[in-house]
């Protein structure tokens, strides 16, 4: 089993990031947490403790900002083992609504921000032959559901990314995981019905068994585990079937 020293987390001021810095700092390490709100990042730092977390404001639509910060952090921890990226945004999406500029952005922080930080990532990790690189994906990327089209596509093609990720960096001992988190009770959720049939999580448990995952070296985990089955199921549905369950 890895272990990590010194981490970074983007996109964690809140829910499942901000429950990784938390539990990434319980197993020993140093964290590095970004995201736009200052005052929830300073919040979070007081929490985990100054000696143990420092807080980076930043927006990942910037990615002309990433190469100069991601190489401050990198040598205010004093190195990296490992990366994640949990930024992400999933608008309320209505029904009838076809808004591009809205997707756009949707691209921006869930799939674009994520190659600027992972980019940066890769190619110090292939450099130095070691680290890991953990991208929160998402089930909603598994299959077209009606309900948030770009979200669902951000999703599909960043563990489309990270896969390809994982085959370019595994000659370099690099591990790349892909994470796909069922329902967790964070803001993201905010408005979203939620059948009751379905579990739904908190942020600590994700972030526990998502570093579980991640130091046993696992290439893709659905979090909670049941989600596998699920999506395995999902997945079968036939198109013509699929397009008239509203699911
Ligand atoms: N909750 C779920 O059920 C669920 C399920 C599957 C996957 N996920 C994924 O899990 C990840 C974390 O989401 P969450 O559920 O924990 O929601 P959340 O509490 O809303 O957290 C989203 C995080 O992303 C950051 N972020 C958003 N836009 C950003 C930007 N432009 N620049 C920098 N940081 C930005 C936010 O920080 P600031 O606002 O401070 O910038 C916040 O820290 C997301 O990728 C989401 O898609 C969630």
């Amino acid at each position: 089993m890895t272990s990590y020293q010194r981490a970074i987390v983007v996109g964690a001021s809140s829910g499942i990031g901000l429950a990784l810095a938390e539990e990434l700092a319980r197993r020993g390490a140093q964290v590095a947490l970004v995201a736009r709100r200052a005052d929830a990042l300073e919040r979070a730092v007081q929490v985990i403790g100054p000696e143990r977390a420092r807080a980076y404001v930043h927006d990942v639509a910037q990615r002309d900002a990433v190469p100069a910060l991601f190489q401050q952090i990198t040598h205010d921890l004093g190195g990296l083992d490992a990366i994640i990226y949990a930024a992400g945004s999933m608008p309320h999406t209505a029904p009838d609504g076809y808004d591009t500029a809205q997707d756009a952005a949707v691209i921006e922080t869930n799939l674009l921000g994520a190659f600027a930080w992972l980019n940066e990532a890769a190619a110090r990790f292939a450099h130095t032959r070691q680290g890991t690189i953990i991208g929160i994906s998402s089930v909603a990327g598994d299959r077209g559901r009606r309900g948030n089209p770009a979200y669902a596509t951000s999703k599909a093609a960043l563990t489309t990314y990270l896969e390809a990720l994982r085959n370019r960096l595994a000659v370099r001992g690099v591990t790349v995981v892909t994470i796909k988190p069922g329902y967790v009770a964070t803001d993201l959720l905010a408005g979203e019905q939620i059948p009751r049939f379905l579990p739904v999580i908190p942020p600590d448990q994700a972030a526990r068994e998502i570093l579980d995952a991640a130091m046993k070296g696992q290439a893709v985990a659905y979090v909670p585990a049941v989600w596998g089955p699920i999506m395995r199921l999902v997945r079968a549905i036939p198109s013509r079937l699929f397009r008239r369950l509203n699911i």
